[in-house]
């Protein structure tokens, strides 16, 4: 069901091309999920650091401006959705029909080059959180993507003796990037060996959706208030002296979760300042 993008050659996915475009990196695969959905690899600049959970600037070359003749980039935030230690970058993307990148981005195909800001930023990561028992991601739509991340990075089991990572989508198929992805973390060789054997049976995963038939159907914000998504979880409500939170979705999603958090007693946080939750945007708007 879902189209890879085809590498005939291996050793032309593992030999990028000289970028030429400035601060490009060179895509080594897509992976393409649903219409509205792909995900991407490129090539990581040797220098660039960051911290599991950031977001940088990414994008390709805008049309020619028919007055000047000149061509600028067009950059949009994008959440890094790799670990830190992985020697590529990878990124989970909407495609908007008519969005000015894209609805180009969505036609990338391997050896083709994208630009990159490597300066990364955001709040989603471990630093900006107090030490905790329980940590908890909660996603809508492609604010999975910084989740994609930290379930990737060793700290994560590290610092936390339960991990439940929540992420609702309109429908079934917009589910499957994440599930897939948490569903490798069991044979994944390196990180069972670098955390330790099992380290992924720390994780709960709740995913729902809300305009298809599914398992479990629903927004979170509802099934944690009426106390469904605690029952089936088999946890207690979010308290502040053992539980950690990380959120990333649509505004109107971020600011119901936020009042539900002030109502349990957790105080937001941030990397001059690390609480008990913090949040980003998934996307402006
Ligand atoms: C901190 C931050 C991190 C981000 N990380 C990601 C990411 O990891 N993956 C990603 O796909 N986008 C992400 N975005 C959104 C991204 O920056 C762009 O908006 C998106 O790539 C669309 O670009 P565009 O130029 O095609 O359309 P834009 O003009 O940017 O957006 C057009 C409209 O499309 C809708 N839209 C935009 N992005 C999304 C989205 N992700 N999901 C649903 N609807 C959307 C909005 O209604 C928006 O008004 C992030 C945004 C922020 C602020
Ligand atoms: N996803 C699609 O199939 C689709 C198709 C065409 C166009 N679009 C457009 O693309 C844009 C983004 O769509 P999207 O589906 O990616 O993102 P979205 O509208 O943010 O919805 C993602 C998920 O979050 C849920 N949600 C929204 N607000 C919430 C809140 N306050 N609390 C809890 N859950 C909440 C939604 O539930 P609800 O369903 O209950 O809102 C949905 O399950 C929209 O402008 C949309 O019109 C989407």
């Amino acid at each position: 069901m879902n189209e890879i993008t085809p590498v005939t050659n291996a050793a032309a996915a593992v030999a990028p091309k000289t970028p030429t475009l400035p601060d490009a990196q060179t895509v080594t695969e897509v992976k393409h999920w649903t219409d509205r959905l792909f995900s991407f690899r490129m090539t990581r600049p040797a220098s660039m650091r960051f911290r599991s959970g950031e977001f940088v600037m990414i994008g390709l070359m805008g049309d020619v401006n028919p007055k000047t003749g000149k061509q600028k980039p067009l950059l949009r935030a994008y959440s890094i959705a790799s670990p830190s230690w992985d020697e590529e970058l990878e990124f989970y993307s909407i495609k908007v029909q008519d969005g000015p990148l894209t609805s180009k981005l969505q036609h990338i195909k391997v050896g083709d080059e994208v630009i990159l800001r490597p300066k990364p930023v955001g709040t989603l990561v471990h630093d900006a959180l107090i030490p905790g028992k329980r940590l908890w991601f909660f996603a809508t739509g492609t604010g999975f993507a910084p989740f994609a991340s930290l379930l990737r990075e060793p700290q994560t089991y590290e610092d936390y003796d339960e991990i439940v990572i929540t992420h609702t989508c309109r429908e079934a198929g917009e589910l499957t990037y994440g599930r897939e992805l948490i569903e490798s973390l069991k044979d994944d060789e390196l990180l069972n060996e670098v955390i330790g054997e099992g380290f992924w049976k720390k994780i709960k995963y709740y995913p729902t959706t809300t305009r298809e038939e599914s398992a479990k159907m629903g927004r979170i914000t509802d099934l944690m208030k009426s106390g469904e998504a605690f029952k089936d979880l088999g946890v207690e409500p979010l308290n502040p002296d053992t539980d950690r939170a990380m959120i990333c979705g649509n505004l109107a999603f971020n600011l119901e979760l936020k009042d539900m958090f002030e109502e349990y007693g957790l105080e937001e946080g941030a990397n001059s300042k690390p609480a008990h939750y913090v949040v980003e945007k998934a996307f402006l708007d």
